[in-house]
C-alpha cells in the first residue's frame, strides 16, 4: 500500500465519528482532502452536516462536492474537526502548517469539541522538529520578527535555519490571511511547551504550528494497521486495529 492508501484508510476510519446533525471543521492538506472526498459521498447518501473549512482550498473542494458550508462567525461552536498533521508525537502533540493553513486550522480546532487528526504512519515521531516548524508572521517587520524568533527559540534550546517560505513562482508564499510563513528547521524540539510560550511573546508572530493539548484522537494508518491514539481517557491509550 502507498502513503496515499494509508491516508485514505485513516480518513475512512475517521468517518465513523461523524453523525448526522453535526457541525464539522474540515482540515487542509492531502489527507484532510481525502476525508472531504469521503464525507461528500456520505452527504450524497443523505448525511446531514454543516462544515467550516480551514482554508480557501478546502472551501473550494467541499463546495465543489456539494457539502453544505458555513463560517466560524455563523457557526462558532463545532462538534468535531478532522484534520491532518505534519508530525505527531506519542502525546498527540503536533506540528501543522505544511500547507500554510495553521492559523485557521488552530482557530477551527480550538472551536471544536473534539479534534481528530488523521495521518499515515510516516507522520509519527518520537520528538517533534524534523519537519520545519511553520510560524505565521505579519509581513511588516519581517527581519526583526525572524531575528526575535531565532533568539527566543535559542533560549529554549532550539537552533537551526529559519527560511521564508516561497511559492512555486519563487515569490514569498502568502497565507489565506495575507501573512508570510517562516519555516524553522530546529531538528529537535525538546521543549515544545517552552518554544510555544516563547513564540507567543513575539508581536510579529501571528500563530505557530505547534498544536499542544488540542488533538483528542489520532488515527494513524500504516503497515501495522490503523492505530488510534487517544487523549480522551484519563489513562492515555493506544489501540491498534488490524
Ligand atoms: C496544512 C496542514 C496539513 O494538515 C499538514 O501539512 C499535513 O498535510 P498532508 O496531509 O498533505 O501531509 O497542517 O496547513
Amino acid at each position: 500500500m502507498s502513503a496515499d492508501d494509508w491516508k485514505r484508510q485513516a480518513a475512512e476510519h475517521a468517518l465513523q465519528y461523524v453523525e448526522s446533525g453535526m457541525k464539522l471543521g474540515l482540515g487542509t492538506g492531502s489527507t484532510a482532502a481525502k476525508f472531504v472526498d469521503l464525507l461528500a459521498e456520505k452527504v450524497k447518501a443523505g448525511l446531514d452536516v454543516v462544515c467550516v473549512p480551514t482554508s480557501e482550498a478546502t472551501r473550494a473542494q467541499a463546495a465543489g462536492l456539494g457539502i453544505r458550508l458555513s463560517t466560524l462567525d455563523e457557526t462558532p461552536f463545532l462538534d468535531l474537526t478532522v484534520d491532518g498533521a505534519d508530525e505527531i508525537d506519542a502525546e498527540l502533540r503536533l506540528i501543522k502548517g505544511g500547507g500554510g493553513a495553521l492559523l485557521r486550522e488552530k482557530i477551527v480546532a480550538v472551536a471544536s469539541q473534539r479534534v481528530i487528526i488523521i495521518a499515515d504512519h510516516t507522520k509519527r515521531v518520537e520528538t517533534l522538529g524534523t519537519f520545519p516548524l511553520p510560524v505565521e508572521v505579519v509581513q511588516f517587520g519581517l527581519a526583526a520578527t525572524r531575528d526575535m524568533i531565532e533568539s527566543l527559540a535559542a533560549d529554549v534550546g532550539c537552533e537551526g535555519t529559519i527560511n521564508l517560505r516561497k511559492g512555486s513562482d519563487g515569490k514569498p508564499f502568502v497565507t489565506d490571511n495575507g501573512n508570510y510563513i517562516l519555516d524553522c528547521a530546529f531538528e529537535m524540539i525538546e521543549d515544545a511547551d517552552g518554544l510555544e510560550d516563547a513564540l507567543k511573546l513575539i508581536p510579529g508572530v501571528v500563530e505557530n504550528g505547534l498544536f499542544i493539548g488540542i488533538a483528542d484522537l489520532g488515527i494513524i494508518a500504516g503497515p501495522m494497521g490503523v492505530e488510534v491514539l487517544s487523549n480522551e481517557d484519563p489513562d492515555f491509550s493506544v489501540e491498534t486495529i488490524a
